[in-house]
């Protein structure tokens, strides 16, 4: 949107070989608990997904530490009746406890950092998409004005679409402590839960990159292959 001023950080999963960093996703999960999880929920995401490959690679043992933090809603207990129970790895996040608040799994894929020119798209082939940009812009776009309009408080963000967002800020830096030794300023935390929203939004990305990869390869040899066979058939006539 034309008035959302973006920032083109840069990310380990940026370009045709980029991956996510383990230790970034594990902070950024981090973040999500402390902070984001009191608003915000990740309704598509499994616990279990925590020890994927390519992901924040959790232990078997922490994710079902991390799972049992949460309580889940089981029909099936009290013959039937239902009663709450921890959180095994086969469930998901919990869904957002604030109504206004929007889901997050989904979220780095559902906003985008940079448009145009034009509406040609041509800043999205250069730079990405930028939806982990926008995030961490968001983040780190408040400017601490504020109004109430129609009974809502608003909140003044130079990345916000419209300046106004309805969240208050959420981080302002050293709002977690992280175990890696990593300072936790204002822009590190974004960048962090940004990048970790990018994988619960992207979760295969680098088996997607591996495989288009792998067929770029194979049409670059075919493709040599088909021209030294044309060259072979047309030779006697030439
Ligand atoms: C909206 C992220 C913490 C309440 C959003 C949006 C994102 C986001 C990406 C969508 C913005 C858009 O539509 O483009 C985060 C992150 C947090 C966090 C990463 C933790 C660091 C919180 C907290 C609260 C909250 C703690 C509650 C106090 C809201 C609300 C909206 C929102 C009400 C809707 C805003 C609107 O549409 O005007 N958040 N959030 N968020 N968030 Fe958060």
């Amino acid at each position: 949107s034309e008035d959302s001023h973006v920032i083109d950080y840069d990310f380990s999963f940026e370009g045709p070989f980029g991956t996510y960093d383990q230790f970034q996703l594990q902070r950024g999960l981090q973040v999500y608990t402390e902070v984001c999880s009191a608003c915000h929920g990740l309704q598509y995401v499994a616990f279990r997904n925590l020890a994927d490959d390519g992901g924040p690679g959790l232990p078997e043992d922490q994710v079902r530490a991390y799972a049992a933090q949460y309580e889940v809603w089981d029909e099936a207990l009290l013959d039937g009746e239902g009663d709450f129970r921890d959180a095994v790895p086969t469930d998901k996040f919990p869904e957002s406890s604030l109504s206004n608040a929007p889901d997050l799994s989904l979220m780095a894929k559902a906003r985008a950092g940079f448009h145009g020119p034009y509406g040609l798209g041509i800043n999205q082939l250069v730079r990405g998409m930028g939806g982990a940009e926008y995030l961490t812009s968001l983040l780190t776009g408040y400017t601490g004005e504020m109004k109430t309009e129609a009974g809502a408080t608003l909140y003044e963000n130079t990345a916000f679409p419209g300046g106004w967002i309805a969240m208050p800020q959420p981080l302002y830096g050293d709002d977690v402590g992280y175990e890696d030794g990593t300072e936790a300023t204002l822009e590190q935390v974004s960048k962090d839960v940004a990048a970790f929203m990018m994988w619960t939004a992207e979760p295969k990305l680098a088996a997607r990159k591996q495989a288009g990869f792998a067929g770029v390869v194979m049409l670059g040899v075919l493709a040599v292959l088909l021209y030294l066979t044309n060259k072979r058939i047309w030779a006697p006539y030439k």
